[in-house]
């Protein structure tokens, strides 16, 4: 008898994740999957059984196979009415970032988790990553006093590969970069800092990719990883559509007073998070995000030279797996919230602030930087946890 029968909404690309989630000696299954492209179908059943049901439909596999809970690993667009779809029938749902493409959809995506019962858990597993947990450990132990101000920059090589070739490049599919990738760093900042961000002004544009050759609308786009794609300018078969932009700066206040910064660039050398938090004891940043030489610095003297190393140098040891091996943390977290009712670091009511924050930032790059205050999660929903 299984304790757990998993369905897979988007069975390819981040689709892998939910393999974590497969073990049949624990009495957990992924037992079905939905996606409508025949290749993912080939390439699901390749890992987990010629014989497992495959759908083109979510709403089809929800009717015939009898789900505890599935993972929603689809387009951005595809997120907000799906994960309602599975919440409705009582399905709990592991629904990867951004929540939805508007503060609304992600409401209504609590109130039908909150209606029927059913668990809503977020992809945000970058509060699985070492990094970003010890960062919040040293905050939380008093290692900098009270948080005043975080800052992050965020240098994305690969962008040109990722974002800018299929349904990631129109506001359309995905609203804007400080959803897609920002909803993760917001969420980031807003975790550390404390609090969940007021009021946020923006500046931006789309001011390299709009310059590069693009494939013709009848052929398929590509997003595929590629470290010879350099130099940006000098790369092509990119969207007919590119209406999203490729550099987002933001700032925000927080409603606790804590002030923050988000700077994000699609066409670095190098990829990095970088985040900075200052506190009226002190400053702690990490240097590197993944590999092999990644430490968190943590300066708490006064000199009045810059110093490339703090007062304490903390290591962070390299972890296996996807994502820092905070992929297959972030999935245990979800097992053991289903099954345990042990409290997961990620939150949606937090997910949804993300979301919130990052679409009233769209909004304010593309008319003339004004502040935007990010509407409050409605009263109602507050218990969403
Ligand atoms: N948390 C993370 O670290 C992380 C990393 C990568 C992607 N993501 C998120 O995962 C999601 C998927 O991203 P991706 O890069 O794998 O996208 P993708 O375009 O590769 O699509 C993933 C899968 O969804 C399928 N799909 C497309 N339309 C569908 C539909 N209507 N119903 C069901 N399946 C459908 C595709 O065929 C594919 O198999 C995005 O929301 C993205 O933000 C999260």
């Amino acid at each position: 008898m299984d304790k757990l029968r998993i369905g897979l909404v988007g069975m390819w690309g981040r689709g892998q994740l939910a393999l974590w989630a497969n073990r049949p000696e624990e009495g957990i299954r992924i037992v079905a999957g939905a996606d409508p492209s025949p290749e993912a179908a080939e390439k699901f059943k390749g890992r987990l059984g010629a014989e497992i049901p495959v759908y083109q439909s979510h709403v089809e596999m929800f009717e015939k196979e009898k789900l505890d809970a599935v993972f929603i690993c689809s387009p951005d667009f595809c997120h907000e009415e799906q994960a309602c779809d599975a919440l409705s029938r009582g399905i709990s749902v592991y629904l990867e970032k951004p929540m939805a493409l508007s503060p609304d959809g992600c409401d209504r995506i609590l109130r039908t988790s909150l209606k029927s019962g059913a668990k809503i858990f977020l992809g945000h597993n970058m509060r699985y990553m070492s990094f970003v947990q010890k960062m919040k450990e040293l905050i939380d132990s008093d290692a900098i006093g009270q948080v005043k101000a975080v800052w992050c920059r965020h240098f994305i090589s690969y962008g040109g590969d990722a974002y800018f070739r299929d349904w990631h490049s129109e506001r359309k599919n995905a609203v804007s970069m400080l959803l897609q990738k920002g909803a993760h760093d917001i969420d980031v900042i807003h975790w550390l800092a404390g609090s969940y961000t007021d009021t946020v002004t923006g500046m931006g544009g789309l001011t390299l990719y709009d310059a590069c050759p693009r494939r013709s609308p009848s052929e398929k786009g590509i997003s595929k990883f590629d470290a010879s794609h350099w130099p940006p300018l000098e790369q092509s078969g990119f969207s007919p559509v590119i209406d999203i932009e490729d550099q987002n700066m933001i700032l925000m206040r927080l409603e606790n007073g804590v002030f923050c910064s988000y700077l994000q660039c699609h066409f670095t050398p190098d990829s990095c998070r970088n985040y900075t938090v200052i506190g009226t004891k002190g400053r702690i940043e990490n240097y590197g995000d993944s590999g092999e030489e990644l430490s968190i610095e943590l300066w708490n003297k006064r000199r009045d030279h810059f110093r490339l190393h703090g007062d304490e140098t903390i290591k962070i040891p390299m972890e296996a797996g996807g994502h820092g091996g905070s992929d297959e943390k972030i999935v245990k977290g979800f097992l053991d919230y289903l099954l345990l009712g042990k409290k997961p670091f990620t939150s949606p009511v937090a997910s949804r602030y993300s979301v919130a924050t990052g679409y009233c930032g769209a909004e304010s790059i593309r008319n003339g930087g004004q502040a935007v205050r990010v509407p409050k999660l409605p009263k109602e929903l507050e218990n969403a946890v």
